[in-house]
């Protein structure tokens, strides 16, 4: 696993958009794997300015709330539209999301496997980290040969996520989702795990540097033989081996491209 601590957010941000533009470069056709949330916003936005070419590009996202469709203000699909999807040149057809609204959960999961697999799998996987040490929306206790499925959701992400919903205007977090599972996950060829910001300093310590372990799911991506990490400061502040997280950075060519933008 590589790990690279970058001086700020912005930076993160900048090498992470760099990395998939130059996956997409070298493969035009290339499946991504999608993340939401917070953490993202900014990175697909960058990944917009950078007028790429999309067209020939196929993505699945992690996870979809159930009951939510995809006009509903909260849910992914909307989210991946507006802050990624309406600003590039990609087909809408071939971005996929997990239908939460699918009358039957169970085989609308299958189908979701059954696609990925189609598409020759994903090339390379973005990564968020949840508060209760989630990838997708695998909370604790999530196996790791764990697929596709629909899950419940733990109080601690009701209370990281329920702020976006406003209650207000009639609007309610669902407690369960749909999720690519961890085993899912482990499958993709490349992982790109971003995670920014001092609340998310606890949680990556564990997941990185803490035993592997289903409590805290992100640990299992210690397990994949291809992934970067990319940090900020704040969220690297509780890392105790950081000194070791720029070694493969400094002496491997394969950075060589990064190194204006991590400096
Ligand atoms: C949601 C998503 C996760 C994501 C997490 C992080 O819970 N299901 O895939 O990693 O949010 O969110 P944020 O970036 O807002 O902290």
């Amino acid at each position: 696993m590589d790990i690279v601590i970058c001086k700020n957010a912005e930076t993160a941000e900048k090498l992470a958009a760099a990395i998939i533009a130059d996956a997409l470069a070298a493969k035009p056709n290339l499946t991504l794997g999608l993340a939401t949330g917070a953490t993202m916003e900014n990175l697909y936005h960058k990944l917009a300015d950078m007028k790429l070419d999309f067209s020939l590009c196929k993505t699945f996202n992690l996870d979809e709330y159930v009951g939510l469709p995809a006009e509903d203000r909260n849910s992914y699909r909307y989210y991946m539209n507006y802050h990624f999807f309406d600003r590039i040149n990609i087909d809408k057809r071939n971005t996929h999301l997990e239908n939460g609204v699918a009358e039957d959960l169970e085989a609308e999961c299958a189908r979701y496997e059954e696609m990925m697999e189609e598409a020759g799998g994903v090339d390379l996987q973005l990564l968020g980290i949840g508060l209760s040490g989630h990838i997708g929306f695998n909370e604790p206790f999530s196996d790791w040969s764990s697929r596709t499925r629909a899950v419940n959701l733990t109080p601690v992400t009701m209370a990281q996520n329920g702020p976006y919903f406003d209650e207000a205007k009639g609007e309610k977090m669902p407690n369960r989702a749909l999720t690519m599972g961890v085993g899912t996950v482990l499958d993709a060829k490349k992982l790109l795990m971003l995670v920014t910001g001092e609340r998310k300093a606890d949680i990556i310590s564990k997941a990185l540097e803490g035993p592997m372990t289903s409590m805290v799911s992100g640990s299992a991506i210690q397990l994949h033989p291809d992934c970067v990490v990319i940090l900020d400061e704040a969220a690297a502040a509780k890392l105790t081996m950081k000194d070791y997280c720029y070694s493969a950075f400094a002496n491997d060519p394969k950075w060589d491209a990064y190194r204006d933008i991590v400096k």
